[in-house]
């Protein structure tokens, strides 16, 4: 629960919850140019493989048979392509973005793939969807979650935009359990990537969040009883790589 006055993570800061979102909204407006080519040199490609497992899981139809997708936080678009080209013809999606910046800049991949009649873009809070009830096969959520202030809200929101028999799946950064791989990765996460982002992307700084904002998200057991409370059904997840992300699987029954 949250309530006026508290304050919430920014990274390792405490800040009002209030003020977080045109926190985070600062983040992306920075780096939305580069986000994509950051992606690639901070993960090796890796986030590639990962992105893939979450599009597995959405398991559009191979068929021509509609299918709608919602992809939250969907930024440049990455999670909506790959559904649609997994798909049989039938998949369309709506990448949903509280940020203008990201946003454009999927529409331009978007056109520039020749899929722009079958993605739509939409500026939106994923706190307060503004798509009616029962309205999507699958919701997908990929590294956008641990940004929300209102964690609870966005997975009520997520459920109630979903059929029955839909399946709502979050791909998200997580907690590293094999010994050896946390040092090594606490060093690149701290040292690295906000080298990299301050070279690549001209911010240091909000890639300095990002890492932070990893390492204050919920482990995977903790974030599927959040799934649990929003209604979700049969919450399941498999950490990869480590740990280092988890997909999180529920269903609305
Ligand atoms: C790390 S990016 C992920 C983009 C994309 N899903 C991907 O995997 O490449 C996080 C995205 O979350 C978006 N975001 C942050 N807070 C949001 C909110 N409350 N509602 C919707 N999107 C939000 C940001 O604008 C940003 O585009």
């Amino acid at each position: 629960m949250t309530s006026a006055g508290e304050n919430t993570d920014f990274g390792f800061q405490q800040v009002p919850l209030a003020d977080k979102q045109a926190l985070v909204d600062d983040v992306f407006h920075s780096v939305a140019r580069r986000y994509d080519l950051m992606n690639d040199l901070m993960s090796g490609g890796v986030h590639r493989a990962w992105k893939s497992a979450l599009v597995t899981a959405v398991n559009p139809p191979r068929s021509e048979r509609a299918f709608a997708l919602l992809d939250l936080a969907g930024g440049t678009g990455d999670i909506a392509f790959r559904t649609i080209a997994a798909s049989g013809g039938g998949a369309r999606a709506t990448v949903a973005d509280i940020n203008a910046d990201m946003l454009a800049v999927g529409r331009a991949r978007a056109i520039e793939r020749g899929l722009d009649h079958a993605v739509d873009f939409v500026e939106a809070n994923a706190e307060t969807l503004p798509f009616a009830d029962r309205s999507y096969d699958a919701v997908t959520i990929a590294f956008g979650i641990r940004n929300v202030p209102r964690i609870a809200a966005a997975l009520n929101e997520a459920h109630r935009v979903l059929r029955l028999g839909g399946r709502f799946l979050c791909l998200e950064f997580s907690t590293v359990d094999v010994p050896g791989l946390d040092a090594l990765y606490d060093f690149y996460s701290f040292n690295v990537i906000p080298a990299l982002g301050g070279t690549v992307a001209g911010d240091a700084e909000a890639y300095r969040y990002l890492v932070e904002s990893i390492r204050r998200f919920p482990p995977p057991d903790a974030f599927a009883e959040l799934m649990r409370t929003a209604g979700f059904a049969r919450v399941s997840f498999q950490r990869m790589t480590g740990g280092i992300v988890a997909l999180h699987s529920g269903w609305r029954l």
